[in-house]
């Protein structure tokens, strides 16, 4: 585990720190860290799926208990379609492999997003995974993919309204748990800490319900560079953080 300088000069390790039950990731830069090597976007997708196999393990490794990954947003559709099929063939290299390899995995794979958009090829490996992981006890890994938290507040909405109109639920039974149990999230707790490299400044759709208390730490680092040391930063960063909930 990585060790840490303090000002003065002792080391702390994670193990000194209160770490997030839950991280949210927002794995940006992949096209700029291509274009700075004057290679073509997909190439920064490629290594950027490299960095997620690596922070994943490290984060299950390092005892987090839930990981969200922003893989493609419901806005990514406006990409030139031969990056959006670079994309998709990563996401289908990517559960082929976790089929294929991580039998004796611990990590409890679940995607989050609007499912219907999708191949029936990626689908089922969607479904296949979901099914050969959830048994497991080890960290969960949400995949965020074709995932909006506008889409997914609309999806809530619409199936709440449904239960109103055939009399299952008034209007005044909608409440903070009922929404949040319509969600993709269900039966998870909020994420903590949301890590978002590439330097932005934005949420760009991620989690909203779900973010309203998070720690958010923007980092400078493309996601493609991005490297477990600078998970430790966030961490730390994180613990230092004073969370108040709207309390004193
Ligand atoms: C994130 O990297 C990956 C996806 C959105 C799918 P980008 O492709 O957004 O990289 P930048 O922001 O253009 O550098
Ligand atoms: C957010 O990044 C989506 C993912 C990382 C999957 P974007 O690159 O799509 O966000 P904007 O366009 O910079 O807001
Ligand atoms: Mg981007």
């Amino acid at each position: 585990m990585a060790l840490f300088k303090k000002k003065q000069n002792h080391e702390i390790s994670l193990s000194d720190i209160q770490l997030p039950e839950h991280i949210g990731i927002i794995m940006d830069g992949n096209g700029r860290w291509a274009k700075k090597r004057g290679l073509p976007r997909s190439a920064g997708h490629t290594a950027g799926a490299q960095t997620f196999r690596k922070i994943a393990r490290y984060c299950s490794d390092i005892g987090i208990k839930y990981l969200t990954v922003y893989a493609f947003s419901t806005e990514n559709w406006r990409r030139p379609k031969e990056e959006v099929n670079a994309l998709m063939r990563l996401f289908k290299d990517y559960l082929q492999e976790a089929i294929r390899d991580f039998k004796d995995d611990s990590i409890v794979l679940r995607f989050i997003g609007n499912r219907n958009a999708f191949s029936p090829e990626l689908l089922s490996l969607m479904n296949e995974n979901e099914e050969e992981s959830c048994e497991r006890e080890g960290m969960v890994l949400n995949i965020a993919m074709n995932y909006g938290g506008r889409a997914e507040l609309v999806t809530a909405i619409q199936d709440i309204a449904k239960q109103v109109e055939n009399g299952a639920l008034k209007p005044d039974e909608i409440d903070e748990t009922l929404v949040s149990d319509h969600l993709y999230t269900k039966g998870q707790p909020d994420p903590d800490l949301i890590i978002r490299p590439s330097g932005e400044n934005r949420t760009s759709n991620f989690l909203l319900w779900q973010s309203a208390y998070a720690e958010y730490v923007i980092m400078d680092v493309l996601w493609p560079d991005f490297t477990q040391q600078d998970l430790d930063r966030a961490l730390i960063e994180y613990a230092k953080r004073n969370r108040r909930f709207g309390g004193v």
